[in-house]
């Protein structure tokens, strides 16, 4: 197991679609082990490979964040299939660490995945599930959450993550 080093906003590997995976590879199953690790050090929700510089569609998402072995989900080239309802909420990401806005997100997500052995099952994810389910698929296509904001306030927060850093 390892720490892997989270990229930040900027980083144009965020902006990059990313590949699907093919057949399942002890080393892919290290990236996903290392994800959970990283993640849970960074007390974030989900980590998607592109946030560690691999652009595969790979992403994990533990609720518990660490606390329960049972909720760990493993994104393998998923897609959404469909969308219900709205939520209101915060949300945040681990490349743009000091940053929560509220983003509009729906209620209620069906996402078709792939699972190791090259079999596909559809997940179900309802509030905080469904906003990790958009959260790290968007990831995966290059957009990060504060993409959906306007130019005028994604250059507000842009100066207010700049500040951060810069103080750090
Ligand atoms: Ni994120």
């Amino acid at each position: 197991m390892a720490l892997r080093t989270v990229i930040t906003w900027g980083d144009p590997r965020l902006k990059t679609n990313s590949a699907d995976v093919g057949e399942w590879t002890p080393e892919l199953e290290q990236l996903v082990t290392d994800l959970f690790e990283t993640g849970i050090e960074e007390e974030g929700v989900g980590i998607a490979a592109p946030q560690v510089g691999v652009n595969l569609n790979i992403a994990v998402i533990d609720p518990s964040s660490g606390e329960n072995p049972s909720q760990k989900i493993v994104l393998i080239n998923p897609e959404i299939l469909r969308t219900e309802g709205s939520q209101v909420g915060q949300e945040g990401c681990l490349s743009i660490p000091g940053i929560h806005e509220t983003l509009e997100r729906p209620k209620k997500v069906w996402v078709k995945n792939r699972k190791r052995d090259g079999s596909w099952e559809e997940l179900e994810g309802e509030d905080l599930l469904a906003r990790a389910f958009c959260h790290e698929i968007d990831h995966l296509r290059g957009r990060l959450f504060v993409d959906y904001f306007g130019p005028v306030k994604r250059q507000i927060i842009q100066r207010k993550y700049n500040k951060m850093r810069s103080e750090r």
